[in-house]
């Protein structure tokens, strides 16, 4: 299955788009919007009997065409001297490296060592992106071309094209980010192009408030998550927050690891240990291998395997990193964050802990407050401790430390939260965490409206943290754009959420250093979409049938039991192999 970028957003044959904003980004140009005008194909208007070149000064006649581009040689040089007193710039668009201009019988690849040519009827070129930037079969990029830096010492400008939000075949080197690939072009240290063509023109303008951001198992969008790798890269990349979801070891021993099932973030399947899968209805897993199963010297025999949540898209993850770092215990977690002075804190995840405790004898709980009574977050309170868990009696359990956070995880999608319910949460939390559908529910990926959870929280002094934020183009609904910031602008300016939870922590830094969310005024580019603005759009015969409703949070569903004492282990327990 592929996701359809929906046509509505799509012009042929002319394109008029504003490359303003990002001319504005880079200080002197016009202000205001310019036009852009591309004519793909003149010898075929020709041979119906159109002229383009008519069409082209009558229409320059009456509007500012600050732009026209054309891939035919013969065409631009008909225009230039009609046109050589006005503002109009001419750009010679080339091909693929191997078509042939009609007029010069060229292939596009050898007219590109023909610059000098091309300077006397164009003020400048538009090239596809690969042009300056080669991608390698492997989808990473290979070192950038001199073309820029030559076109410049030609006098020409240089323009690049073919950049899409939703291209399944982004290098890796951008972790899916289209702003990422953007400012590559833009400000890479080397050369700047003078604009860029996009099919998306928002993104490019948007490149800039306070929200903390915190990791998903450090930077688990480019290396395995839960490793040091991905908390290095979580540090360096700006994360405020790094996270640590607990797992216990057979042995007792609480280490980082996003899932139970060590099929999901391990390659224990293609282990020694891959016989030990078993299902348990408990935890309502299929074939599990759980990592209570084995203990932490096995545990660190596995390699750790990055997680790819569209498989189905056939997207994945960095294949070069994709078994990189090692995972490691709570306790070198503590030390490794402790130590990284741009981070302001930990937040610790703790799930299953009911069922580790009756069924498995393990006290998760336990282990997480022993370590960190041995480590120096304790007598340094620099840094704030924050335990997030979906089970109201975990989170009790800790209220007693009195200075850590308490992040009530709402862990289903719902569309409303009862104000009893709120003061039910304020009893044993101070911080709510929801999913990113309880703020904008979506129906087959079209936003359909938002909920009233935010600031209904936020009136009960709750900050609300949201996740999971991603990049990948098929993790955001239609209304944004494909554009992982749009999403964020979204939730940070519609919303004022307090923070995120997100695999690529780079992209929300990025978000955040973007200079234009100072402005008082947002510039329209920046200015939130109007939820459940596409969907009307749609005639109501095409709309998919309307999901069921999310249901809404009751007090039955915060209220737990305590946890159960931790079962006594049999002697006998330790898994021996071998
Ligand atoms: C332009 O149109 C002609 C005639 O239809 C066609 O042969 C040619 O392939 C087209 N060129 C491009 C670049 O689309
Ligand atoms: C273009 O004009 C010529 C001469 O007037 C005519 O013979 C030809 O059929 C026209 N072609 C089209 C596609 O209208
Ligand atoms: C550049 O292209 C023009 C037009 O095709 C040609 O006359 C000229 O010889 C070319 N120059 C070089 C150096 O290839
Ligand atoms: C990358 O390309 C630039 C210019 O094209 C060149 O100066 C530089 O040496 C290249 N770097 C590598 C690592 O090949
Ligand atoms: C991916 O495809 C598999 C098999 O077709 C299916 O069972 C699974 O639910 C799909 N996952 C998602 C996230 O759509
Ligand atoms: C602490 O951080 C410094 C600087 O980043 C590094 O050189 C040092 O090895 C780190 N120490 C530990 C125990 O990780
Ligand atoms: C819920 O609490 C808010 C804030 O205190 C209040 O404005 C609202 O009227 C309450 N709603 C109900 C149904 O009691
Ligand atoms: C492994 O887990 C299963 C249940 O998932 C349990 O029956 C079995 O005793 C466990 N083995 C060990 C060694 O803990």
């Amino acid at each position: 299955m592929l996701k359809l970028r929906p046509v509505i957003c799509l012009f042929s044959l002319l394109l008029l788009y504003s490359p303003a904003p990002l001319l504005a980004a880079q200080g002197s140009r016009s202000r205001g919007s310019s036009k852009w005008q591309t004519l793909a194909n003149d010898s075929f208007f020709s041979q119906h009997n159109l002229s383009m070149r008519n069409f082209i000064i009558s229409v320059s006649r009456r509007v500012i065409v600050n732009y026209v581009s054309s891939p035919e040689v013969d065409f631009l040089r008909s225009i230039k001297s009609r046109l050589r007193t006005g503002p109009t710039k001419l750009v010679f668009q080339f091909l693929g490296r191997d078509d042939v201009e009609p007029s010069t019988r060229q292939i596009y690849g050898s007219l590109l060592n023909n610059l000098t040519f091309i300077k006397t009827f164009a003020t400048g070129i538009l090239v596809p992106k690969n042009y300056i930037w080669p991608v390698d079969s492997s989808l990473y990029l290979q070192n950038y071309t001199s073309l820029v830096l030559d076109a410049h010492k030609a006098g020409l400008e240089v323009y690049a094209s073919s950049f899409m939000n939703d291209d399944a075949s982004l290098p890796y080197d951008y972790s899916y980010d289209p702003v990422a690939e953007y400012l590559s072009f833009i400000d890479n240290g080397k050369s700047s192009v003078d604009g860029v063509l996009s099919d998306f023109p928002i993104t490019p303008s948007a490149t800039i408030a306070k929200l903390l951001i915190i990791s998903s198992e450090g930077a688990s969008g480019d290396y395995p998550g839960c490793t040091d790798k991905a908390y290095e890269k979580a540090v360096s990349d700006g994360a405020d927050i790094l996270d640590c979801p607990v797992q216990m070891t057979n042995d007792g021993i609480p280490i980082c690891l996003g899932s139970v099932n060590l099929r999901d973030k391990t390659n224990v399947a293609q282990s020694e240990f891959s016989n030990l899968a078993t299902n348990n209805p408990d935890l309502n897993i299929k074939d599990g291998i759980f990592t209570y199963n084995l203990t932490w010297n096995q545990i660190q025999r596995l390699k750790p395997a990055i997680y790819n949540p569209y498989i189905n898209f056939s997207l994945f993850r960095s294949p070069r990193t994709k078994n990189d770092g090692n995972l490691m215990q709570l306790s070198d977690f503590l030390v490794f964050a402790n130590n990284a002075s741009s981070v302001s804190g930990i937040l610790i995840s703790i799930e299953n802990a009911a069922y580790l405790a009756e069924k498995q004898g393990l006290g998760v709980t336990d282990a997480v407050l022993d370590a960190l009574s041995k480590s120096s977050y304790n007598n340094q309170p620099a840094k704030k401790i924050m335990i997030k868990s979906s089970d109201s009696a975990v989170l009790s359990k800790f209220k007693s430390r009195g200075n850590d956070e308490r992040f009530y995880l709402v862990d289903e999608d719902v569309r409303d939260i009862l104000n009893s319910t709120i003061l039910e949460i304020k009893k044993i939390a101070t911080s709510v965490v929801v999913s990113k559908k309880s703020v904008f529910p979506t129906d087959k990926l079209f936003v359909t409206g938002e909920t009233g959870i935010v600031p209904k929280l936020q009136a009960f002094n709750l900050p609300v943290y949201v996740q999971y934020f991603q990049n990948e183009f098929v993790s955001q609904p239609w209304d944004f754009f494909s554009d992982p910031h749009m999403e964020l602008n979204e939730h940070v300016y519609s919303m004022g959420i307090n923070g995120v939870i997100t695999e690529y922590p780079a992209t929300v830094a990025k978000f955040i250093r973007n200079r234009c969310l100072g402005y008082k005024n947002l510039p329209i580019y920046m200015t939130p979409v109007p939820p459940g603005g596409l969907i009307h759009l749609m005639a109501s015969k095409n709309l998919p049938p309307a999901e069921a409703p999310n249901p809404i949070l009751t007090e039955s569903d915060v209220v737990e039991p305590p946890l159960p004492p931790v079962m006594q282990r049999p002697p006998s327990t330790a898994f021996v192999l071998c």
